[in-house]
């Protein structure tokens, strides 16, 4: 009888406050601009992702959620993969380790603890904790910035999903992408203060994905080529700073003027890209009044706002005014006409405590 060999791991979804979008190479996804993002709770929105290796497997085969996925050979699934399977030869090769281990087919069972139509993008942890699951099946030493350098080839944000807390995802230089990785800036327990609020506006599948509209804007956008030479740079260093100060008026303000900009950057796309609607504005207009009247009252931002490829808000705030923002935005958009579909805390804050 053989031996079923099995590992299973679990990554969390991240939320950029510093967006990337774009790409200067699509076969390795290298961006075209370095990004920062904040790592969402240990319980809410993981995916969890177990391996199996057994000598009699056919081929690779994965479930997504209990269904069968098919794995494209030339895809960006099969890519990562082959890669883990490259690291484990690479392993072998250093250690003189006899090849009992190196297993030749696996089979993936990959779940998601929120809903995959919930508008949140389930590729960062789901790439994220399947990379982490092949590294544990083949016990590889390999630091969480080795394996973001993998996970970044299924999708780009998932190498940032490697690391809990506040992670920098650097762009690199080098063609072969080596030193395009994830760093950690700060743990979680360094501001364990800050929460995130998701305010799931709308279920429906995205119009534009991410693949197809980066492609159209690094094509036709003059604005994307403004922001990566003169506007992200300087926001990484101070976002950065601002993380390791604990300092919320900054964050708040550069969080928001990078969604502001990435929009922007869409919107500078031709054909335009449009990933708000009209409750995604609304909740800017009130995070925007909230904090004019905070900083009137000598007490400085309270809430930052941030809106990735589609119309969903995230808020950032600190613990104590949380309940007072989810109140407000809860008095403001009663949920009504199927328009406002959830308001879920994170960092600590359920739902139930509305
Ligand atoms: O990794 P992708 O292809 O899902 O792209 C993510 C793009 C944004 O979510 C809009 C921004 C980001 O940095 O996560």
């Amino acid at each position: 009888m053989s031996t079923i060999y099995q590992a299973t791991a679990s990554a969390p979804v991240n939320i950029a406050v510093i967006k990337y979008w774009g790409k200067r190479d699509t076969k390795l996804i290298l961006p075209t601009n370095s990004s920062l993002s904040v790592t969402l709770d240990q319980d809410h929105l993981r995916s969890t992702t177990t391996s199996r290796a057994d000598p009699s497997f056919e081929r690779d085969q994965l479930w997504l959620n209990g269904k069968e996925d098919e794995i494209k050979a030339v895809g960006r699934l099969a890519t990562c993969i082959s890669e883990m399977k490259r690291l484990r030869k690479e392993y072998e090769i250093k250690t003189q380790m006899n090849q009992r281990y190196s297993f030749p087919q696996f089979h993936i069972a990959s779940y998601n603890n929120f809903p995959t139509a919930a508008g949140l993008a389930s590729s960062a942890s789901g790439f994220a904790a399947l990379v982490a699951s092949l590294a544990q099946l083949y016990t590889l030493p390999a630091s969480p910035s080795t394996l973001s350098l993998i996970a970044r080839q299924g999708s780009g944000s998932a190498c940032r999903s490697l690391f809990g807390g506040f992670v920098a995802w650097q762009m690199g230089s080098d063609p072969s992408g080596n030193d395009s990785l994830a760093v950690q800036v700060a743990p979680q327990e360094h501001w364990p203060q800050m929460h995130a609020l998701i305010c799931v506006v709308s279920d429906d599948k995205k119009g534009t994905s991410s693949t197809s509209g980066m492609q159209r804007t690094v094509e036709t956008s003059p604005l994307l080529q403004h922001r990566i030479k003169y506007v992200v740079p300087e926001r990484m260093e101070k976002i950065s700073k601002a993380i390791l100060e604990r300092d919320f008026d900054t964050f708040a303000k550069i969080t928001m003027a990078d969604s502001n900009q990435f929009h922007a950057v869409a919107l500078d796309t031709e054909p335009p890209i449009f990933y708000m609607n009209d409750v995604s504005r609304a909740i800017i207009a009130l995070i925007v009044e909230y904090n004019r009247l905070s900083v009137e009252a000598g007490k400085g931002y309270k809430a930052a706002y941030t809106y990735d490829a589609g119309p969903n808000a995230v808020i950032y705030a600190l613990e104590e005014n949380i309940k007072e923002i989810v109140q407000l935005i809860v008095s403001y958009f009663p949920q009504r006409s199927g328009e406002f579909k959830d308001v879920l805390g994170l960092f600590g804050a359920s739902s139930t405590d509305l």
